[in-house]
Formats: C-alpha cells, sequence, structure tokens
C-alpha cells in the first residue's frame, strides 16, 4: 500500500522525539500497520539548529502554513504549540485541505478544539491529540475505545509533570523551587511559557479536554475552577509531610445533577496513597465509570519519549486506516449553550 506521509511542524523536545522514532523504528512501525510511515517534510523557526537527529532527507518550510498545504503530506503533526498563531493557522490550513492532523498541543485544543472539530468533521480528516493530555499514557485512547461503553461519573489526576516534579523534588530533595524549576527545565517538561505550567494553566486545559471527552460535552476551559503550586511553600509542604501529606496538583472533573464540575488545585493527599507515591514528572489518571468501576492509569506525563510514544500512537491509528477523531459526535455536534458547567463551591 501507500506511505503515509507526514509533515511535522516543530522540531523541538516532542518534533525530535517523533523523528527519531520515525527513523530508528520504521521497520516495526510498517510492520505493525501495514504501512511505510515517512516523514516528507519539516518546519521549524531555525534551520540551523542542532537537534540531535538527520534532517537532510527531508524538505523545509519555513512557513508551517505551507507544509500543512503540502500536497505530498497526508498527515499534518503539529508540535509548535501555543494556542494560536502558526500552531492554529496551520492546523486549520491542514484540515481545511481535508488532511489528518495529529497534535500535542492542548492549549489550542482547550481554547479552539470545538472549531477544529468540526472544520475536521466537515473536511472528512481526522483529528487527533493523544499526546495532548497526560504525555505518553494514552488515557485517551482509554476513553473513546476501551471504555467507550460506560457511563462515566468522574475522571481526576495529577496531569502536569512540571508541577509534580517540582514539588517532589522541594519535598524529597529539599530543594528551592528555582533548583526544582530548572531541573524540570532540563528535563524538557516546561511550556515554552512556564507560567502556564505552574499556574496550573496548562494542567486545566488538559482536564478540560479530558472532561470533554469522558463526559461528551464541548471543551469548556473557562469552566475550570484553576488554582496553581505558585503560593505552595516549603513551609506548607514541610507541614504538610509532618502530618503525614503530601502536596499535589490535582484535577477532578465530574457530572452532578447540576451539570459538569471542574476543579484544578493543589490538595492535600496521604503520603502512602497512590497519588502521594507519585514522584517527578509521573501522571496519574483515575476514570471512574458504571460497569468498569475505578481504572488508574500512571506513567511519564510529559519529556521527549513518552510524548513522541502518543504522537506516534496517533499516527499509527490513522496508518491502520481507523478514521476516529478522539472529539467524537457528539462534542462536534453540541454548541456552547448547551453546556452546564458549573462553579464548584
Ligand atoms: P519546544 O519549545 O521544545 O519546541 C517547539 C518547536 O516549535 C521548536 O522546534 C520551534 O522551532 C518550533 N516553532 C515554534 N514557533 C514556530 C513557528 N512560528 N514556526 C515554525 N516553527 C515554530 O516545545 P515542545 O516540543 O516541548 O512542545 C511542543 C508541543 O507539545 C506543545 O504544544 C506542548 O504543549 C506539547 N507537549 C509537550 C510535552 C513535553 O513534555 N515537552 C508533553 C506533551 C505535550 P525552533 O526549534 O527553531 O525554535
Ligand atoms: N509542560 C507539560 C507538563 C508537558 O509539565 O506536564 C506535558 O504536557
Amino acid at each position: 500500500s501507500e506511505p503515509l506521509r507526514l509533515g511535522i511542524a516543530g522540531l523541538g523536545t516532542v518534533g525530535a522525539g517523533v523523528v527519531k522514532i520515525v527513523r530508528q523504528k520504521a521497520n516495526l512501525l510498517a510492520t505493525r500497520t501495514g504501512r511505510s510511515i515517512q516523514i516528507v517534510a519539516v518546519s521549524a523557526r531555525n534551520r540551523d539548529k542542532d537537534r540531535g537527529v538527520r534532517l537532510t532527507d527531508f524538505a523545509w518550510e519555513d512557513d508551517p502554513v505551507a507544509l500543512a498545504r503540502r500536497e505530498d503530506v497526508d498527515v499534518f503533526v503539529e508540535l509548535m504549540g501555543g494556542s494560536d498563531g502558526p500552531a492554529k493557522a496551520a492546523t486549520q490550513a491542514a484540515l481545511d485541505a481535508g488532511k489528518d492532523v495529529v497534535t500535542a498541543n492542548k492549549a489550542m485544543l482547550a481554547h479552539h478544539g470545538q472549531m477544529l472539530a468540526q472544520l475536521a468533521d466537515e473536511k472528512g480528516a481526522v483529528l487527533r491529540f493523544e499526546a495532548a493530555v497526560a504525555g505518553g499514557i494514552p488515557v485517551i485512547k482509554a476513553l473513546t475505545e476501551g471504555l467507550a461503553g460506560n457511563e462515566i461519573s468522574r475522571v481526576m489526576g495529577v496531569m502536569n509533570g512540571t508541577c509534580n516534579y517540582i514539588l517532589t523534588r522541594m519535598e524529597s530533595a529539599g530543594l528551592t523551587y528555582g533548583q526544582a524549576f530548572a531541573e524540570a527545565d532540563d528535563l524538557g517538561y516546561l511550556e515554552a511559557d512556564p507560567e502556564l505550567d505552574v499556574g496550573g494553566i496548562d494542567a486545566g486545559h488538559k482536564l478540560a479536554l479530558l472532561a470533554s471527552i469522558a463526559f461528551g460535552t464541548v471543551v469548556d476551559f473557562a469552566g475550570v475552577r484553576l488554582e496553581g503550586i505558585g503560593k505552595v511553600s516549603i513551609d506548607d509542604i514541610r507541614q504538610a509531610a509532618d502530618m503525614g501529606y503530601k502536596i499535589k496538583l490535582l484535577g477532578v472533573a465530574r457530572m452532578t445533577g447540576r451539570g459538569l464540575e471542574q476543579r484544578m488545585a493543589p490538595c492535600l493527599v496521604p503520603q502512602t496513597s497512590p497519588l502521594g507515591q507519585l514522584d517527578g514528572g509521573t501522571n496519574m489518571v483515575v476514570i471512574e465509570g458504571d460497569s468498569v468501576g475505578q481504572i488508574v492509569m500512571r506513567g511519564a506525563g510529559a519529556g521527549e519519549g513518552p510524548t513522541a510514544s502518543a504522537v506516534l500512537g496517533d499516527v499509527m491509528d490513522i496508518a491502520r486506516g481507523l478514521r476516529i477523531s478522539t472529539f467524537g459526535k457528539p462534542a462536534v455536534a453540541l454548541n456552547k449553550a448547551q453546556t452546564a458547567t458549573v462553579a464548584t463551591p
């Protein structure tokens, strides 16, 4: 069969990781999907930057929108980041041209997911974003496939690797906030604007996406009650430890009689609980469904390999011929007025 041809915009932590996997595991990807997966063109800001991977076989586009529109690109892989600007423009251009899109960009999806889902639906294109929520944990696939027969009552978890890393290192190694932050940066966890991480906004984006998928509602980021880790001091962490607790940035979304509640805030969790033992950049997502009961998924929530792994999972589904967008039909069909988000007390 014909190769699946990728155009990748963004060659930072995640983009370079995807290029490495496609290069190193070409045979495995082809064997598992029945189709060869090839990168044909790439884009980033700086053409001359050494990214630790060979790019000379691929066409280079300075403009991601031009990359998205290329005739020889079947799947546009958006790994630039940013809720608006080139990421949104190029994603729209790709979908408008009927091309499938895989992205890790939760900020863009939290703000424009409904519009992009609608466009994909109109054009018969597929829009996938497993990497946008909880990095390497295949939580979206679990919700949309394995748990599809369940009524979901609650989704919750730790969904920002940076915050969990900083809190863990302050607690266990006695690092200052600045030292822990610098380590998280070295590991490739931070958003281009780290205020999105420490302000709880990135985790809020993920919770809004997860809630929309779990409950079949439109993405309602504005309805997330948000608090970041900026006000958590080393004294707070020590006092919590003295009482047998740890502080985690925990998100909860649940469907109530009054509608959807979404909250992301630092919480005390017992040290001995599974959440209390979640260290470093690890994420945990808990899903509760009527038939299945409680499912707990744990794994790397950020960084090159785990995030590239999730991107590749989406690309491989498209290579296998799965024409399923992450936002299902209910989310596409609903409009904003039909959401029933309530503020938590
Ligand atoms: P980086 O900042 O490491 O990389 C961003 C890339 O996009 C860079 O290669 C940059 O080019 C390129 N870029 C930025 N603006 C433009 C532009 N205007 N035109 C062309 N290229 C541009 O980000 P990450 O790889 O960390 O993140 C990428 C996406 O993945 C984001 O949406 C992020 O939220 C998401 N994500 C990241 C995770 C992680 O652990 N890092 C985990 C899950 C999701 P140049 O290199 O030349 O500057
Ligand atoms: N900045 C994000 C985090 C990347 O720390 O979790 C993964 O989405």
